[in-house]
Order: C-alpha cells, then structure tokens, then sequence
C-alpha cells in the first residue's frame, strides 16, 4: 500500500463538484486516509508549488489556489501516486484521456480540478505539508 496526496482545488469546490469527485475516487478503489478543507494563502500556496516558481504560470496558479476553499484528501491504494495520476488524467483537459477526472469536469488547463502527487517522495512531502501523522486514520 502506497500515499499519495490530492488535492480539490478551489474550482471543484465552488463548482459544487467535490462530492462526484469524492464518488470517482472511491469508485475507483482509493481509500480516504485524511480531509478537510483549508484556505490556501499566497504564502502557502506559493510554497506548496515553489518547484513552478520561475514558471510563466506561477503567479496565475497561486492566484487560482487562493481564490477559494480547497480539500486535500490523502489517499491509499496499491501505486497510489500512478494509479491517481491516471485517473485524473492530463494537466490540460483537452489532453486528458476520456473518463478521466479532468476530462469530464476540467474547464481548462489552469483551473483543472484537482491536483495528485507525481512520486512517492512528493506525496510524503505533500501529505506532511497539509497533514501530520495523528490526523491520518488506521485503516485496519
Ligand atoms: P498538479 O501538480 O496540480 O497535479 O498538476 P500537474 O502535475 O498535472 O501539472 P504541473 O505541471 O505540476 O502544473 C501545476 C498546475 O499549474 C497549473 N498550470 N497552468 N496555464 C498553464 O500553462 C498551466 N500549466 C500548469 C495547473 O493548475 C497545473 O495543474
Ligand atoms: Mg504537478
């Protein structure tokens, strides 16, 4: 069993969109292993994506993540951060494969849904950035 980290981000929230990714999710065989709901400022969300910082991008994704609430959600499953990834699909939705989360729901490829970790050594860092270890659940 492996952890990865996704994030809902402010798009999926406000669209009202959080319990139908919550259903693909478990639909697809991840465990919830911890959640809530967190408001990004631009001190958090600008370190959270530092690796993008030079990035054309970057103060546009910051801005994005501070607009709303979002959710992170750490996840369980066999090849969490690989499983994850392909569910939900490219950055841009227009690249994503069909059925996959950003796909179906994505309106385009800064405001895409939800984020998911891209190694196992990210997903620890991410999941430690939003969570510690006593708010993670036992599942068995
Ligand atoms: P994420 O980290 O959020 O899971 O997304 P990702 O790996 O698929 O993509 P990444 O290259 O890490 O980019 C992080 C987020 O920045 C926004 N972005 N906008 N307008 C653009 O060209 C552009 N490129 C990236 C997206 O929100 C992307 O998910
Ligand atoms: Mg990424």
């Amino acid at each position: 069993m492996s952890r990865t980290l996704a994030i809902l981000k402010p798009d999926c929230v406000k669209r009202n969109l959080a319990g139908e990714v919550i259903a693909r999710i478990q639909k697809a065989n991840f465990k919830i292993v911890g959640l809530k709901m967190v408001r990004l400022t631009k001190e958090t969300a600008g370190e959270f994506y530092a690796v993008h910082k030079e990035r054309p991008f970057y103060a546009g994704l910051v801005e994005f993540m501070t607009s709303g609430p979002c959710v992170p959600i750490v996840l369980e499953k066999e090849d969490a951060f690989e499983e994850f990834r392909k569910l939900i699909g490219a950055t841009d939705p227009k690249e994503a494969a069909a059925g996959t989360i950003r796909r179906d729901f994505a309106e385009s490829k800064g405001e895409n849904i939800v984020h998911g970790s891209d190694s196992p050594e990210n997903a620890e860092r991410e999941i430690g950035f939003f969570f510690s270890e006593r708010e993670l659940v036992e599942l068995k």
